[in-house]
């Protein structure tokens, strides 16, 4: 018989919910036993919700369980390296919630912690489980999209947590790109490979916050390729959107793949209709099955900002795009990797991988300047950006 794990979850956020149900689809496989929160009126409600069987406001009381051999971390950024390093000296295993860390030397303690202990360690990218990004990489691996030249990233949203740590420097590490493209970073990075260079542009053009609402950057590859991406935390309506140009064929969300030669367009219909694999992943409840949930006159190449808010609640759908079957899809390899010894879903050298770039991008906008990848330990800010230097960075333009 398969080993039930057991699960200890630090944090009672946002994010909460999506972990719970994902534990809640995976019951054959692993049972929720403990929950932890500094706050205790989260942690009450998230317990009854979720019936819980455990609650402490002490996180190294979840540790101490010998029932619970998985704690997911689900704290904000500045708080991971601490509850990650106790958990793994404490014998667990780990997933972190996205970013690995607020600084790229709080991942390299991390990493190091990773190497010195046991217990498995992974990381919260779950839009990798996308049926789209499973698919483009397929594409690109068997040779149909050819080499990659050019993409084009967008992800205009609002702002997420109601936490009080969301963008401030010295408990997010930033604003949208570390907090919410850093998904997208992590997708591009899967994508296209290596970033060798970057050039941005950041500010805060309209939210309260200390760090940035906007970016626009562009990033060059190892291969040549060239993307071009941004966000915005000002959205009116909430979308997603990217195009992936190869020599051979292109791929885009909204979905489509495309290529000027007919014959090989035939080819690539024909490969991808005798994937099932592939095929399986649309079933898992990609975007678009999830939007159709929604009445007609919200459908469209996004969802508006008010519907995300207002209206899918009520409807009793509970998501951001992409989730929750997608944090799910990555429990389940976590807890196989665990199982059978296997690799994990998203090792803490590949999460370090989308914050470099991260930070590639934070230094670009503040310098002015085109910087190379990958980054030294020397580099600028590798223990972090605070508001003064944000205030002051020579990009900074604004007049409002
Ligand atoms: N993967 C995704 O798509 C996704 C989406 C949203 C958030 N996140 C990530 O999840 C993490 C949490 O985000 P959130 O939106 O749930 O934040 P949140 O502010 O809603 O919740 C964080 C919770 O952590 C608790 N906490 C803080 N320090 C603690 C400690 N030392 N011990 C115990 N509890 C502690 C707080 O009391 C709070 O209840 C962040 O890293 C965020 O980036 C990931």
């Amino acid at each position: 018989m398969n080993k039930m794990f057991g699960i200890g979850i630090v944090g009672a956020g946002d994010i909460l919910y999506y972990h719970a149900s994902s534990l809640g689809a995976l019951r054959d496989k692993a049972r929720f036993i403990g929950l932890a929160d500094l706050n205790k009126i989260s942690l009450g409600k998230a317990s009854n919700r979720y019936f819980v069987p455990y609650t402490f406001t002490d996180y190294q009381n979840l540790l101490k369980r010998d029932d619970i051999d998985v704690i997911i971390v689900a704290t904000p950024p500045a708080t991971h390296e601490q509850i990650v390093i106790d958990a793994l000296s404490a014998g667990k295993h780990v997933i972190c919630e996205k970013p690995m860390a607020h600084t790229l030397e709080s991942a390299d303690r991390i990493i190091e912690a990773g190497n010195k202990y046991q217990g498995k360690l992974s990381f919260c990218y779950q839009f990798r489980f996308m049926p789209e990004i499973r698919r483009i990489i397929w594409l690109r691996d068997n040779g149909f999209l050819g080499n990659m030249i050019f993409g084009n990233f967008l992800r205009i949203t609002l702002k997420g947590s109601t936490g009080n740590w969301w963008g401030q420097w010295n408990t997010a590490g930033g604003g949208v790109v570390i907090t919410q493209f850093i998904h997208q970073l992590d997708m591009i990075i899967q994508i296209f490979g290596n970033p060798v260079s970057v050039f941005a542009e950041m500010d805060t053009l309209q939210q309260d916050i200390e760090s940035e609402d906007t970016f626009g950057a562009t990033i060059k590859f190892e291969n040549g390729a060239i993307v071009g991406c941004g966000a915005t935390l000002n959205a009116h309506r909430v979308a997603e959107k990217f195009d992936v140009i190869g020599e051979r064929a292109s791929v885009h969300l909204p979905w489509a793949v495309c290529s000027n030669d007919r014959r090989h367009m035939r080819k690539l219909i024909k490969a991808m209709n005798q994937e099932k694999s592939i095929a399986e992943f649309h079933k898992q409840g990609s975007i678009s099955s999830i939007v159709k949930k929604i009445k007609n006159e919200f459908v469209g190449d996004g969802i508006p900002a008010k519907v995300m808010r207002t209206v899918l609640p009520k409807l009793g759908i509970q998501i951001q795009i992409g989730e929750p079957p997608l944090h799910k899809s990555l429990i389940a390899a976590f807890l196989d990797a665990v199982r059978n010894n296997f690799e994990v879903p998203v090792s803490a050298e590949e999460a370090r991988k989308s914050l470099e770039l991260c930070t590639a991008i934070y230094t670009s906008a503040i310098t002015g300047e085109i910087v190379s990848l990958p980054l030294a330990k020397s580099t600028p800010f590798y223990k972090g950006i605070n508001a003064d230097v944000y205030r002051n960075r020579k990009t900074n333009r604004t007049s409002r």
